[in-house]
């Protein structure tokens, strides 16, 4: 079976996952994110190679959105963190890379205080978004890459 691979990006404060507001964005880290894909897809994982990536830094992260369009790169995640609500330049750069590409969040930004929040830049530039499910919130994403008809 052909190895598929998935860039899974994350951005701002993300990296601390785990110590960071256990009660919002839970106890796992992005570093449990293959054990995590194992458990759920068992054997269909291992054709799987999950590439993660973190920077707290905006124009980091465009830069490793443009280079997947470079790479054998099947699909992406991205949680953007609190770029999601902010950044025109990663919907700018989202808007062009024709990589299918599913948004999420740990927490589940609609039922949170802050309104900003409630709003996605990225989201336009995406097949879905999933949202409110911890570190399960990528694993469904990947499977809707994986599985789903839908490309960009
Ligand atoms: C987040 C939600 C964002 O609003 C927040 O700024 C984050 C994490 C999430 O995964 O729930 O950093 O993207």
């Amino acid at each position: 079976m052909k190895q598929e691979t998935i860039l899974v990006v994350n951005g701002p404060n993300l990296g601390v996952l785990g110590k960071r507001q256990p009660e919002i964005y839970g106890r796992e880290s992005l570093e449990d994110l293959p054990r995590l894909l194992h458990n759920f897809l068992g054997k269909e994982a291992e054709n799987i190679y999950l590439d993660i990536f973190q920077s707290n830094s905006e124009g980091e992260l465009i830069d490793e959105l443009e280079m997947a369009t470079q790479k054998d790169c099947q699909g992406i995640v991205i949680n953007a963190g609190a770029l999601t609500h902010t950044s025109l330049a990663l919907a700018d750069c989202l808007a062009w890379i024709d990589i299918p590409c599913i948004e999420v969040h740990l927490s589940n930004v609609w039922t949170r205080s802050e309104r900003i929040r409630h709003t996605s830049l990225i989201a336009k530039h995406c097949q879905g978004v999933i949202s409110g499910f911890g570190l399960t919130s990528y694993i469904l994403a990947i499977i809707a890459l994986l599985h789903s008809s839908l490309s960009k």
